[in-house]
């Protein structure tokens, strides 16, 4: 019998596609191996985003040739596969860089990797490399979602219209791509079917999604959720990543009127500035942005916002940077992810010339994240003696330790027997640091 290992990079739409891939290949008679070294084809799903996501792609290949080349002095042979938006963005970089794959695909064409296998099975050599933008769907050639999490990811929506000017996606996920109606709704109540009571609808720009139903009619994201809500099992759902131009009244109505749309969402809003927001070419001021988090506590008064950042962008100036701080002071962010601007060969910021120093980037990382991480920590901290209902997704770090989220996405830890995992349980919170909580089972 044969083995695969999956090393998945970046986003939660690289590991749904991970998940994906395993099913391709638990099809074709693999099982999964426990390492590398065991595995008769390894596979890196890869992140483009950022150049440091990119780069650790390239190191991490490095090592990965050195198992290669043990089990080669064993007489085992070890195909390797890279997919994802390295590849797309890279493909000749790949087979210059780390000549040793066997094959490279496209975030979009990873449905071909049987014939790609065979492909190889029959000319050892050059690696097979598929970079396609195909007139197909993924989708409708993947065999059914056999994921058995209790918190699974389902992809709605893949690709990008907007272009914001510092970002590869646009390039190497495609134009936008909505699955019909549906085909979602078949596959959640699959997932649910196999123990899901927790779903994350994916989606580059998952707000903008506007797939068919049966009569060939556009439906958006609110009707989708409102459909979903009605899968007799499942107890939770959320949505990401959203655009703050494409939170429609009707989307915002959702978090008033669905009682399984978790009271938390993801809202991009990457700068304060309206200056810079234009020069990211995205279609929402800071005022607009406010205003939609308005409508959305107004919907949901419990709601709870979390965004990304980016500092340094070109030409951003220390006023910029405060506007960004100023939102934060704002909005109160309860979680979010900040990073500093990084050059992205083939995006129009690349081009820009004045680029912001490494130096005061770092500086303006570093007081963003302090004041991001001291609403997080207060949130957290205000937490503390509240019961929540937690879904122990999986095992903690020690031995009797459970790992569950709550509505908030917290990550929460308690000790708990095994009989817990994968159920919705009402813990009591009993402590609180930046990153996650710990707590009792309530009653
Ligand atoms: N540099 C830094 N951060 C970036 N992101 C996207 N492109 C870049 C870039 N070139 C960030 C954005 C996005 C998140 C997924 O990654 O904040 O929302
Ligand atoms: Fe990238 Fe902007 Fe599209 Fe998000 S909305 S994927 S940041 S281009």
């Amino acid at each position: 019998m044969k083995h695969y290992f999956i090393k998945t990079f970046g986003c939660q739409m690289n590991v749904y596609d991970s998940e994906r891939i395993a099913g391709i290949l638990q099809n074709l008679g693999y099982r999964e191996a426990a390492a590398p070294k065991d595995a008769d084809l390894i596979i890196f799903n890869t992140c483009h985003i950022r150049e440091k996501a990119a780069e650790k792609v390239f190191s991490d290949l490095g090592r990965i040739n050195l198992i290669k080349e043990e089990r080669r002095q064993q007489g085992l042979d070890t195909v390797i596969g890279v997919v994802g938006c390295v590849v797309q963005a890279e493909d000749e970089q790949i087979a210059k860089r780390a000549p040793f794959v066997d094959f490279a695909t496209g975030p979009l064409t990873y449905h071909r990797i049987p014939e790609i296998l065979a492909k190889i099975g029959r000319q050892k050599g050059a690696p097979v490399i598929d970079t396609d933008f195909p007139a197909e769907s993924k989708f409708d050639y993947l065999p059914q979602n056999d994921n058995r999490s209790s918190c699974a990811f389902l992809a709605v929506q893949e690709g990008c219209n907007n272009f914001c000017t510092y970002c590869v996606v646009p390039y190497t996920r495609g134009a936008e791509y909505s699955r019909p109606v549906k085909e979602v709704v078949a596959e959640a109540r699959q997932l649910v079917q196999n123990g899901a009571l927790e779903i994350n609808l994916l989606g580059q720009n998952v707000n903008s999604y506007h797939g068919e139903d049966t009569a060939g009619k556009e439906r958006p994201l609110s009707y989708l959720l409102r459909e979903l809500a009605r899968i007799d099992g499942l107890q939770r759902l959320r949505y990401t990543t959203s655009y703050p131009a494409d939170m429609t009244d009707d989307l915002i109505e959702c978090h008033h009127d669905l009682d399984k749309l978790m009271p938390y969402l993801h809202l991009p809003v990457q700068s304060g500035s309206d200056r810079i927001l234009k020069a990211m070419n995205r279609r929402h001021t800071s005022a607009d942005y406010l205003r939609v988090v308005e409508k959305l506590h107004k919907a949901n008064p419990a709601i709870g916002m979390s965004s990304d950042f980016i500092v340094g962008f070109p030409g951003e100036t220390d006023e910029d940077f405060r506007a960004t701080l100023d939102v934060v002071n704002r909005v109160k962010y309860i979680q979010a992810f900040s990073f500093k601007y990084s050059r992205r060969a083939g995006t129009p910021a690349a081009l820009l010339k004045n680029q912001v120093e490494e130096k005061v980037k770092k500086e303006r990382l570093d007081i963003l994240q302090d004041l991001l991480f001291s609403y997080q920590l207060k949130f957290n901290k205000s937490s503390i003696g509240k019961v929540m209902p937690v879904l122990f997704e999986s095992k903690g770090r020690g031995r009797s330790q459970l790992f569950g989220r709550t509505p908030y996405m917290q990550n929460l830890h308690a000790e708990l027997d095994k009989n817990f995992l994968n159920k919705i349980v009402n813990i009591k919170i009993t402590e609180a640091a930046t990153n996650s909580l710990i707590g009792v089972v309530e009653g």
